[in-house]
């Protein structure tokens, strides 16, 4: 829908809570925390320490075409958080999720991942040192079932090849067992043992994007990048999503970024909040200190700075 700025307006504005999350706080009935905001509020209080880097982003810039998509991009990710990345539709979240998976090389700037600069690995390098993502398009074999998708991800990290896996031998035979582990891990995770067998494609959407994340899970990341991983569920479905990414933070430890336009979700959840608008960083706090920003309100809304005055 146009705006008066002429922006598109967001699915979601921060002061709707979508019915399906309405009073569920997930982050404090999981945590038994205190909703009146008491020291152990996660909304008043970066849960994650702040010394402890997964990931750096150093001033990024992306252009297609002399566009620029983003400027000036800078972003600590820290170990373990849950990182939300919003902002309005073509603000740049997916490039700079591209960025750090390597599907996309910025002109300028650096990406560091546990130490090490990855600025010029492209993405397999990338996922096999530890990063995986989900798209913003389901990416499944839709004619294979919920079990042979786990596996043939869990396939990129096999290092035995087909004579030593043919022959059934040693190494080969322990990374078998240990491969169909980590599958029944995240079958029981994600709660798919009653669909492992049916085929992808017969499944209805909410599903398919679970055994998407499943996929992404399959390498056992320590950074996962999740591509609005909500988008197009109703309430019910969005409210197990949220569960099992909870889920996976507390049981994996992995860190997290999500693209999520759903606030009720990203205020729910997010342990941090990064603010992209017009492919510059505008805002990045709590969940309830961008909630109250000014730029935040002004980019969602699509009031041009004039406007506002
Ligand atoms: N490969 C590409 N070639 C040219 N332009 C691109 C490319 N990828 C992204 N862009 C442009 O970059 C801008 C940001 O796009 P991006 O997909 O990152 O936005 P987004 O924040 O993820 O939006 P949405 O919320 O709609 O998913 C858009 O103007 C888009 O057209
Ligand atoms: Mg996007």
């Amino acid at each position: 829908m146009p705006t008066p700025g002429g922006r598109p307006v967001l699915r979601g504005l921060f002061y709707v809570r979508p019915p399906g999350m309405g009073g569920i706080d997930l982050r404090r009935a999981r945590r038994g925390l205190q909703a009146d905001g008491g020291p152990n509020d996660m909304t008043s209080q970066p849960a994650v320490p702040e010394n402890r880097i997964a990931a750096s982003l150093k001033d990024l810039n992306l252009s297609f075409g002399g566009v620029s998509v983003l400027t000036g991009v800078s972003l600590d990710i820290r170990q373990e958080e849950l990182l939300a990345l919003i902002g309005p539709n073509g603000a740049g979240k997916t490039s700079l999720v591209n960025s750090i998976s390597g599907f996309y090389h910025p002109q300028q700037g650096g990406i560091f991942f546990q130490g090490r600069d990855i600025t010029r690995l492209n993405p397999v390098q990338r996922f096999k040192l530890g990063i995986a993502r989900t798209f913003q398009n389901i990416e499944l074999f839709s004619g294979l079932t919920v079990l042979d998708n786990l596996m043939a991800a869990r396939n990129n990290m096999m290092k035995y090849g087909v004579i030593s896996g043919g022959l059934w031998f040693g190494k080969a035979r322990r990374e078998e067992i240990r491969h169909r582990e980590v599958i029944e891990d995240i079958i029981d995770l994600l709660e798919l043992e009653s669909i492992r067998q049916s085929v992808v494609g017969a499944l209805p959407y909410g599903l398919r994007k679970r055994v998407d994340l499943g996929r992404a899970l399959s390498s056992k990341p320590s950074l996962l990048l999740l591509d609005e991983p909500m988008a197009g569920m109703n309430s019910e479905e969005k409210e197990d999503m949220a569960r099992f990414i909870l889920d996976i933070q507390e049981l994996w430890r992995t860190t997290m970024v999500i693209i999520e336009h759903d606030m009720g979700v990203v205020m729910d959840i997010s342990d941090r909040v990064f603010v992209l608008d017009f492919g510059r960083k505008i805002a990045e706090g709590t969940p309830a200190e961008v909630k109250d920003d000014p730029r935040v309100i002004r980019a969602y809304l699509g009031i041009d700075e004039e406007e506002a005055g």
